[in-house]
């Protein structure tokens, strides 16, 4: 078993599930439409990384990686929230089959990603869930946008939605192990273990913050020298 979660930049030859076999051309075009929309979120936050690392002298993003929503975890939401499985109906209510992940150094680089990529003309901010500030009851952290881009084709444009989720390093470890024991049934002493993640998500917060805090440190003595 990895200790990282399945987030796959493979997304290259999906087979179309049976259920969208009436709708086959409307479902492989929906999807190559999100696999732009990842793709021009992807190369924004890379610009922003490259551009940062310029200045800065350090890169306040260290992994982005994307995934494209597998069909039958689409058709499995769909039914999970009383939807037909048609395309309308995905494009309309799912907001995460493009999803990009973006891992940062530290906590105060999460919330400077976040806002540059915000404020850029292009892109409009429909959802931001601060899971920092309030972390879900599991001990769960990151900041959740979602966030609508254009995409330009031969003869039109038009508005993708992504789900661009931002945490840090130890966030990201947290999460990956958290995701496993939540997927595998039967864990004996499974309460146990939830108790045992949440103090590790207690930890793993402080520890970020204290990471910070001698970042600055090391920062302002930089400066005096
Ligand atoms: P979903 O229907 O699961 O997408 O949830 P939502 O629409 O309420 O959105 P939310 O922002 O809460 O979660 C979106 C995504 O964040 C999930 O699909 C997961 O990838 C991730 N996530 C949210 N909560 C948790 C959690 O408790 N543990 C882990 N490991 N991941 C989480
Ligand atoms: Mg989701």
């Amino acid at each position: 078993m990895s200790g990282r979660t399945k987030y796959t930049d493979d997304y290259s030859r999906i087979a179309i599930p049976e259920m969208f076999f009436e709708e086959a051309e409307k479902f492989e075009e929906t999807m190559l439409y999100n696999r732009s929309a990842i793709k021009e979120i992807q190369t924004k936050l890379e610009i922003l990384n490259e551009e940062l690392s310029l200045r800065t002298k350090r890169n306040p993003i260290e992994s982005i990686t994307s995934r494209l929503k597998a069909p039958e975890s689409i058709i499995g939401k769909l039914r999970r929230n009383g939807l037909p499985i048609t395309v309308e109906a995905m494009e309309e209510h799912l907001n995460d089959v493009a999803g990009v992940r973006v891992i940062c150094s530290f906590i105060e680089d999460i919330y400077s990603v976040a806002d540059m990529l915000i404020k850029q003309n292009d892109i409009n901010l429909l959802t931001r869930k601060d899971y920092i500030q309030n972390p879900k009851d599991n001990g769960y952290r990151s900041l959740h946008l979602i966030v609508e881009v254009p995409i330009f084709l031969s003869d039109k444009s038009l508005y993708r939605r992504v789900e661009v989720q931002i945490r840090t390093i130890a966030m990201d470890f947290w999460a990956s192990l958290e995701h496993q024991v939540k997927y595998k049934k039967g864990i004996p002493d499974a309460d146990r273990i939830v108790e045992e993640l949440a103090d590790c998500a207690s930890i793993i917060a402080a520890t970020d913050k204290k990471m910070l805090d001698i970042y600055h440190k090391i920062m302002t003595m930089q400066e005096r020298i």
